[in-house]
């Protein structure tokens, strides 16, 4: 948040805290639009709409949720702050320091015993301080491939173990006539990319210096410089119209067979499951290749701004409540694409790429590469991110060659810090 954002915003949040919502009703600020993010919101509206709860909606298209974080911005130097807002890591964190605004949940964690429940990679960012500010949905993670398998099947691709594999079989795709990489041009999803690209060049280390702990000698490293060239490899095999394309027109054009392989967040699982496909069979899903064995996550919280009415508190802590029991966790998550947010969830009602998600992340957690998602605002501060999707973004689209671009990239994030 710049200066000048955080002037007004303070100014403004003497009365944010009131909020819009009435009694027995939530506001809910989210990007979740498309196809399966849409049924996945669903099914908590119609928990809490069960338990006579009014749901009113505040979508903000937009992934990774830039345009939605502006607009949360605008409605809080407005002085009217929505219920509950979809949000990630490090822009939570940012809310924190903003002063009293945001409600305490403390109570409704201490019933469903979150401390115990909720990993501490999650509990990090809601609960930033001595209280629970957020309650967490879910656990998804951006190191994933998505395939269309009767394509591979046609085209006798099997699934690749390692990074030249990978280029090899986007490589035979592309030959065949297919789109080999369905990607769309915008910020977030060519970051969300980068993130694949740095561990596969530098593993789970380089990735802790260079996205996490900011480490000039990292950012501007020789692996980055390999991480640039691992950008420009994939940017060969992607179509001529990707530009600005949305992220799930790039899923759908894997689901329909046009384009054989997309790199994406597990959010995409939600549209191939949203278009009727099962994995395994219509998809399948695996870890980037080089990446196997980390996981970078991101989760989805939805942070509370305080309310004045007590009817609406009621509210807002129903949905905390509704959000963190198992059988929701489930029941949202299934459709999603995320796993779930507590670690004592079975896995019995996931499918294939669920449980493995599940066991991913827990193998990562305890072999210490469970690390945040730089493109999805859990590596590093929202100023920091942003300068970083600039360099990204500037190099895909061939502003820069990899040299530059990893010094560009030490530059913005000096200037960002
Ligand atoms: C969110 C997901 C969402 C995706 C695309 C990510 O930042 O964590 O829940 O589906 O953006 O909109």
């Amino acid at each position: 948040m710049r200066v000048l954002d955080r002037l007004m915003m303070s100014a403004a949040l003497a009365v944010a805290s009131a909020g819009a919502a009435s009694a027995a009703e939530v506001e809910v600020l989210h990007w979740w639009t498309s196809g399966g993010e849409a049924a996945a919101l669903n099914v908590l509206k119609q928990d809490l709409e069960g338990q006579g709860i009014t749901w009113r909606d505040m979508p903000v298209a937009g992934g990774g949720g830039e345009a939605a974080m502006t607009a949360l911005r605008a409605r809080v130097t407005a002085g009217d702050a929505p219920t509950a807002v979809q949000v990630l890591g490090f822009d939570l964190l940012d809310w924190t320091e903003q002063g009293d605004v945001l409600a305490n949940l403390d109570e409704v964690a201490t019933a469903g015993n979150w401390n115990a429940v909720i990993p501490a990679a999650l509990q990090r960012f809601s609960k930033p301080g001595d209280h629970w500010v957020a309650a967490p949905v879910n656990v998804h993670s951006t190191n994933w491939v998505w395939a269309n398998k009767a394509v591979l099947d046609e085209l006798g691709i099997s699934q690749p173990t390692n990074w030249d594999e990978f280029i090899a079989a986007l490589q035979k795709a592309k030959d065949a006539g297919k789109v080999a990489l369905a990607h769309g041009g915008q910020p977030w999803q060519e970051a969300t990319i980068f993130d694949s690209a740095v561990l596969a060049s530098g593993g789970p280390e380089f990735y802790q210096k260079s996205m996490i702990d900011l480490d000039p000698e990292a950012l501007g490293s020789e692996q980055m410089v390999a991480a640039f060239d691992k950008m420009e490899q994939l940017r060969g095999f992607v179509d001529d119209n990707f530009s600005g394309r949305d992220w799930n027109l790039a899923s759908a054009m894997v689901i329909n067979g046009e384009a054989a392989f997309q790199i994406m967040g597990d959010w995409a699982k939600g549209e191939f499951l949203n278009a009727g496909k099962v994995p395994g069979t219509d998809f399948l899903c695996f870890r980037v290749p080089g990446t196997e064995g980390t996981v970078t996550f991101n989760s989805d919280q939805f942070m509370m701004f305080r309310q004045d009415d007590p009817e609406a508190t009621k509210a807002q802590m129903a949905m905390a409540a509704a959000i963190e029991s198992p059988e929701f966790q489930v029941a949202f998550n299934t459709v999603k694409g995320s796993v779930p947010a507590r670690t004592d969830v079975p896995d019995t009602e996931f499918d294939d790429c669920g449980k493995k998600g599940m066991a991913d992340l827990k193998a990562a957690s305890e072999a210490g590469t469970l690390l945040g998602s730089m493109g999805h605002g859990h590596a590093n501060p929202a100023a920091v991110k942003n300068a970083m999707y600039d360099v990204i973004t500037a190099h895909f689209n061939g502003e820069y060659d990899s040299q530059q671009a990893a010094e560009e990239l030490v530059n913005a994030v000096e200037g960002a810090q």
